[in-house]
């Protein structure tokens, strides 16, 4: 499955204390050989040339001048009105709207973005403050996900938190849920004037990795929670008796711990996939558990199938379909080239875009969408009634290898070497942004139709 994962939960999960530690570590392997470093140095000198020779060339012979002209190459859109560009889409909350598929579309150049900025947002983590922490280019802040067939609605940060007043918002999930929780704090923080309002129950920092935080908006009484679980069913001591070879055992049949918590809630986001590798499992000596039995010799795949089937199965059985939303976003894909975390892959100095195409995106990473579609059209057929959502963002987040952290993920501590990217987080603003307008999107859509539904109801009463 996802070879090439490694880097997450590094950076703004451990502790910074650690993450120093490592990083003088990797100092000190890189200090006594000077020629190694002159190597990258030209390396770099090398790769930055040929990115700007490629540049001017591209922009003398379209002989453009100022920076929204840049894209026009690209043939892009590009207007400063454009958030209400091509009049032709209708948009996706009308009822005209209901057959379009959000995640098929294109990213589009759109000046009106970024929605916040990093400085004006304390609750990110320093590892996904990308331009305060050395990262010079701006674009990947100013792209739009636009759907072939209808316009999104623009993200009403107030009108989000009025539907979520008296209200919990929960995300289950691995770093990346994380980075898409962060993102959704800054965004709906950015209409609430009171900064002290809104606040973490428990006074928590967001930088110290704890399993879960809370936090509250109090003018809306409304929480929006993390909870970490990055395989979503729990991890634990094997039982009795097994295999020497056998560290932890994964219980694939039963939910995460911490599920009573969150049963409640009254939207629920699940993320997995980053952990589902060898390198996070059997490596480690992480073996699948089904009953009281540990199972060695159980695939990868097979045993994240069933995972996900122990989490549709409690969604169908535990979760009030009346009450909560749940959406389930799919895998998020990496973009290392050219090699792997720590063995030299690399997305620095990626400045835009693949746009049109997913070719960067590894077979496993479409292998594990299949397997999480499967489990989701199964759970699908047999309720009608839930409100399961896929957060179908694979393909499109694949075209954003401009989007990662790269070697500005240690914040304050300065950049990374540059044989310990992370490319695999992502920047804020930036791509989970978009994750979360879609969910908005998704989430106004249930609104509408459910208010028109009350609305006939009453029409046929009356
Ligand atoms: C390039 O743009 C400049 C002004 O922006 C204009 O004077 C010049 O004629 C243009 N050249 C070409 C080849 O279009
Ligand atoms: C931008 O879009 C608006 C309406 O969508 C249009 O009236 C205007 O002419 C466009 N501007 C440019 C420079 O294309
Ligand atoms: C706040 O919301 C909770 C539900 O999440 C509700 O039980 C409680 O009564 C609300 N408090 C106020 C003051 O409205
Ligand atoms: C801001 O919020 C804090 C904490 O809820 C509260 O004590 C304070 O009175 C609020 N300030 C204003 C100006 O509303
Ligand atoms: C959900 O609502 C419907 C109709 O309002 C009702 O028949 C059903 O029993 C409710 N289900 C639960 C689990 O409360
Ligand atoms: C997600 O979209 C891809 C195409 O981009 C499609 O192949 C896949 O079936 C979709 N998966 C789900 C769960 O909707
Ligand atoms: C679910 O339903 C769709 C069509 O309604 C069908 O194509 C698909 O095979 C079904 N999946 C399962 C697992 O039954
Ligand atoms: C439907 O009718 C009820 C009672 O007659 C009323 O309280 C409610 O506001 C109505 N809802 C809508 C959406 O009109």
């Amino acid at each position: 499955m996802s070879k090439n994962s490694q880097a997450e939960e590094e950076g703004e999960s451990k502790p910074i204390s650690e993450a120093l530690k490592r990083f003088k570590r990797s100092r000190l392997v890189l200090e006594p050989s000077l020629g190694v470093l002159g190597f990258f140095l030209v390396g770099l000198c090398l790769v930055w040339s040929f990115f700007y020779f490629d540049y001017r060339t591209a922009a003398k012979s379209y002989n453009l001048s100022d920076k929204s002209d840049r894209f026009v190459w690209l043939k892009l859109e590009n207007n400063k009105s454009s958030t209400t560009i091509s009049s032709n889409r209708v948009g996706f909350l009308e009822e005209s709207g209901n057959k379009c598929d959000v995640f098929d579309g294109d990213w589009v150049w759109d000046e009106s973005y970024p929605l916040y900025r990093s400085k004006d947002c304390r609750f990110l983590d320093e590892g996904f403050r990308c331009s305060e922490f050395g990262r010079s280019d701006l674009f990947y802040t100013q792209w739009r996900w636009q759907p072939r067939h209808c316009n999104l609605p623009r993200f009403d940060a107030k009108l989000m938190l009025e539907k979520l007043r008296d209200k919990r918002l929960v995300f289950v999930g691995d770093s990346i849920g994380r980075n898409q929780w962060e993102s959704l704090l800054c965004l709906l923080s950015s209409a609430v004037k009171n900064e002290s309002s809104v606040y973490e129950v428990n006074g928590s920092p967001i930088t110290k990795h704890t399993g879960y935080l809370v936090f509250r908006f109090k003018d809306y009484n409304c929480t929006v929670e993390y909870y970490r679980s990055p395989f979503l069913v729990p991890q634990g001591r094997p039982p009795r008796g097994s295999h020497k070879k056998v560290k932890t055992a994964l219980k694939l049949d039963t939910m995460e711990w911490t599920s009573s918590k969150w049963r409640g809630a009254d939207v629920l986001v699940f993320n997995t996939g980053h952990w589902w590798n060898y390198g996070k499992t059997i490596r480690t000596g992480c073996y699948f558990q089904e009953g009281g039995e540990v199972k060695l010799k159980m695939s990868l795949d097979d045993a994240y199938k069933r995972a996900l089937e122990t989490v549709m199965k409690w969604i169908h059985t535990e979760v009030d379909s009346n009450k909560t939303r749940v959406f389930f976003r799919t895998f998020a894909p990496v973009h290392f080239r050219g090699g792997d975390w720590r063995t030299g892959g690399t997305c620095h100095m990626e400045t835009l875009p693949e746009i049109g195409t997913t070719s960067l995106v590894s077979s496993e990473t479409w292998e594990q969408l299949k397997i999480l579609g499967d489990a989701l059209s199964h759970y699908s057929n047999r309720s009608e009634t839930v409100k399961l959502k896929a957060l179908n963002i694979t393909a499109m987040s694949a075209q954003r290898k401009d989007g990662h952290p790269s070697i500005y993920y240690l914040g304050s501590l300065g950049p990374a070497p540059l044989h310990r990217q992370d490319c695999s987080h992502w920047c804020l603003p930036g791509v989970p942004d978009t994750w979360n307008e879609l969910m908005y999107a998704l989430f106004m859509k249930q609104e509408a139709s459910s208010s028109r539904r009350v609305k006939e109801a009453n029409v046929t009463v009356s």
